[in-house]
């Protein structure tokens, strides 16, 4: 006998060990379908799910078929042959995405950001280790920015509320300023504001002495961390630091990667040229789990430099030989090209922003920012002392807009104390009206919360 929609609840309380949970003080919603950005519960209830999936990953929306029948079709002739060997999903899809990265040259593929970026630390260090007597180990990660869930990940991570408890930490790993211009401690108006961020990397890499820092890794948009665009000029002087010093540049692209801001990449926003490209949620559109760590000619060449028994990259990932995971990648690059889904991305966060900026007559409203259809609003008591807005009415008013169908994200477990940030992240394909609907139910849901 199939199971009664209160069993599975039941079931699910008593059984499912929940990761962090989107909705907290809401009874656990269990979802069934989706078709492009709607998603249904166990009730039957509809959904617009403008977080692509919960955080930020179902890109090209739900129910594509083509992606399905090319994991079916791959499936059938072979699921998987461990990634020391090629395979033809991972050459054809390893051609196109290095295609769309001019300048990068390896493509090294896994199954989860926390992994990419594992990937991307060791070869930090097995390079500190071949070319700089083991000196150059460090590490410069960025507050507010998140790299994964591992202890190495959380190692470098810039959210205070996700690391605690898990101590102690891989030693080598440094934290240097976050750069949000809306909390800024340089004085309103202040010229040049990009370029002041970036020498707090400087700054901190001096301390720690150059000659033992081998990177820095970034968010190109801190997306978890409360969706925080670099002012102009960042990534420029970050840029002229890591050549200054020789430090490898990480870009983790984990949520921005493949189209989510309006370009392939968010680091294309910008001038500047990494040594290291991390991608993870958004490769296949989470229809199958896979993850890249895509580098440089001259990267790769360095870990095989030495000619000691240390001359190649020993890494090994059983998974990244999934051979259905390259061939969902590359349908899912197809369909963005095909659907010039990143026009859509451009126009839709444009007029998203545009709406979510008209809320901004709210007297809890203190900013809005971000980049194509990756936006956030930032919740304050008051807009004079921007005190940050308790979480529980940050949480009521997730909670209002749920209850209304549509539903958004926000920071979660990230800063004790200051998660008041609300971000919205819909699917490429969403439309104007549906935008339309994100701004009025998040007007409507502010009332009835905060008044
Ligand atoms: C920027 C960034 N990097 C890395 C990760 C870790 O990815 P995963 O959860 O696939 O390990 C995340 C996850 O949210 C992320 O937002």
């Amino acid at each position: 006998m199939s199971k009664s929609t209160q069993d599975y609840v039941n079931c699910d309380v008593k059984n499912v060990w929940h990761h962090l949970t989107l909705h907290q003080g809401n009874a656990p919603m269990i979802v069934t379908e989706g078709k492009g950005l709607y998603i249904k519960d166990i009730n039957g209830k509809e959904y617009l799910d403008a977080t692509s999936g919960g955080v930020w990953c179902v890109n090209v929306g739900y129910g594509r078929e083509r992606i399905a029948n090319a994991v079916a079709e791959q499936l059938k002739k072979l699921p998987f042959y461990a990634a020391s060997c090629g395979t033809l999903p991972g050459i054809d899809f390893s051609e196109k995405l290095l295609s769309l990265m001019p300048g990068m040259s390896r493509v090294y593929i896994s199954n989860s950001g926390s992994e990419a970026n594992e990937k991307a630390y060791k070869m930090v260090r097995q390079i500190s280790q071949l070319k700089h007597g083991g000196k150059k180990y460090k590490i410069i990660y960025r507050n507010r920015d998140y790299h994964g869930t591992t202890i190495t990940t959380l190692s470098s991570c810039g959210q205070e509320e996700r690391r605690e408890h898990y101590g102690p930490f891989t030693p080598g790993f440094v934290e240097f300023p976050a750069c949000l211009e809306y909390r800024s401690p340089y004085p309103e108006g202040t010229p040049d504001l990009g370029e002041k961020f970036a020498r707090e990397l400087e700054t901190v890499v001096q301390k720690e002495d150059p000659d033992t820092v081998g990177a820095v890794i970034l968010e190109p948009i801190t997306a978890g961390g409360g969706i925080i665009v670099p002012p102009d000029g960042y990534f420029e002087t970050i840029s002229e630091i890591c050549r200054k010093y020789g430090l490898l540049l990480i870009i983790d692209e984990v949520v921005c990667g493949l189209g989510r801001t309006g370009k392939w990449f968010g680091y294309q926003h910008f001038n500047v040229k990494p040594d290291i490209v991390t991608m993870a949620k958004g490769v296949a559109s989470a229809y199958m789990p896979i993850s890249c760590t895509v580098t440089t000619e001259e990267v790769f060449n360095d870990l095989q430099a030495g000619g000691d028994k240390l001359g190649y990259f020993r890494d090994i990932s059983t998974f990244g030989g999934c051979v259905a995971a390259p061939a969902a990648a590359l349908e899912n690059i197809k369909i963005i090209e095909e659907e010039n889904l990143l026009e859509n991305v451009t126009a839709m966060g444009d007029y998203l922003q545009e709406g979510l900026r008209g809320l901004l007559s709210h007297p809890n409203v203190g900013d809005v920012r971000g980049k194509g259809l990756l936006q956030g609003i930032e919740f304050v008591e008051d807009k004079a002392s921007k005190k940050h807005l308790p979480e529980e009415k940050v949480i009521a008013i997730c909670g209002a807009m749920a209850k209304r169908g549509v539903i958004v994200g926000r920071t979660n477990r990230s800063f004790a104390g200051r998660n008041n940030i609300i971000n919205v992240a819909p699917a490429y394909t969403i439309s104007r009206s549906e935008v339309d609907v994100i701004v009025k139910t998040m007007d409507e849901a502010i009332r009835e919360v905060l008044g």
